[in-house]
């Protein structure tokens, strides 16, 4: 630990949210780049609304035909991640997911365990995908978890629906059907025992995920969306190719929640900004290049052409935004998005082992699709 760790000034691993000294040590731009981002998403209102709720059934004219249509409304997914062997208190839904790291130790008996609770709860239709602490679920890292060597006894899923590089399609009320994806790999983070790892450079995503993917569960997230700089970029490059929904995932438990997504210049000029290497500086005095680098030089550091590309990143993200907000609110109206979600389902606490929120149901995110 350094001083500046000890004194809560700088963090302390890259698991960890970053401090102000280091957004101002890495790149203040970006920083607060990501904070307008921020506003511009929210400005942009709800990315898309469900279909209505049907009326109430007591006024529901009886007839097969009839009562099929009425009954059409919200799918209610309901998303976990990061259990890590912990139970809560799940709200109700027609369709659970759960994003991987069910346990710590990745043991058979553990993962059993998370899957009986899963299955006891009421939703119709249950998905998960492992994580890198799943390790039983991988073979390679399951020969590296010793106790489990010899074991011959397998898992049993039970009401769950596994998948593993796999889709499922799930029917709902109304006749109403989402295609759901599910891989639980992750760029290199552990030793051996844990699971699905793969190098950033040789990334299993291209050309993995079907195009008619509603749902996609992935444990880890893609580059730049709740993330600390975690994510991966093979996987953010596979979900502009196909821009499902609705995209679940975990891993990072200091970035749990939720973030718009709409596959358009803002997003694109953003996602480049965040993908730069932070520009070299004039000034290496105690550090503190980045911070003289992008605003006290400016514009000098217009001269040299990383930070200029910067910038320009910087001011296209305003510029897209600022009119994306302008031409929903004057020429669409309030219900005119046809985004998607990326969802961060982590409900651990960051590394502090107990549950957000003290584990109760706000610990969990529920999307209307
Ligand atoms: C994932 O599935 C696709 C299609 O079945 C296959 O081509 C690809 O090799 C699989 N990737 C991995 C990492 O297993």
């Amino acid at each position: 630990m350094t001083i500046l760790q000890t004194l809560h000034l700088r963090r302390s691993s890259q698991w960890d949210p970053p401090t102000i000294l280091d957004h101002l040590l890495t790149s203040p731009l970006k920083w607060i780049m990501s904070i307008l981002y921020s506003y511009i998403l929210f400005l942009r209102g709800r990315p898309f609304h469900p279909p209505p709720r049907p009326p109430s059934s007591s006024s529901s004219v009886s007839g097969a035909g009839v009562e099929q249509q009425q009954e059409k409304g919200p799918i209610r997914v309901v998303c976990l991640s990061d259990t890590h062997d912990q139970t809560l208190p799940v709200p109700d839904g027609d369709l659970l997911v759960h994003a991987g790291d069910l346990t710590q130790d990745g043991s058979r008996e553990s993962i059993q365990k998370q899957i009986d609770w899963l299955d006891g709860l009421p939703h119709r239709h249950k998905v998960f995908v492992g994580g890198n602490h799943d390790g039983w679920l991988d073979p390679e890292a399951r020969r590296a978890l010793l106790r489990e060597r010899k074991s011959r006894r397998q898992i049993d899923f039970k009401s769950l629906r596994y998948l593993e590089n796999s889709s499922v399609t799930l029917d709902f009320k109304g006749g109403r059907r989402l295609n759901v994806y599910g891989y639980g790999a992750v760029p290199e983070c552990g030793d051996d025992t844990f699971a699905f790892q793969y190098k950033r450079s040789h990334h299993p995503w291209n050309g993995a995920i079907p195009p008619e993917t509603d749902v996609l569960v992935t444990h880890t997230p893609p580059a730049h969306h709740l993330d600390l700089s975690l994510g991966c970029p093979g996987l953010l490059s596979e979900i502009w190719r196909t821009k499902p929904k609705l995209h679940i995932f975990g891993h990072i438990h200091w970035r749990a929640g939720t973030e718009p997504v709409y596959f358009d210049e803002c997003q694109a000029s953003y996602e480049s900004l965040m993908s730069r290497p932070s520009p070299p500086s004039p000034c290496y005095l105690l550090g503190l290049g980045p911070l003289l680098n992008d605003f006290f030089f400016f514009p000098f550091v217009l001269l040299s052409a990383r930070s200029r590309a910067a910038w320009v990143d910087a001011l296209a993200v305003l510029w897209y935004g600022i009119n994306s907000i302008l031409w929903k609110w004057i020429m669409q109206g309030p219900h005119s998005n046809n985004g998607g979600l990326f969802v961060n389902a982590a409900v651990m606490h960051g590394n502090t082992g107990k549950l957000r929120r003290g584990g109760n149901e706000k610990a969990v995110v529920v999307v209307e699709l």
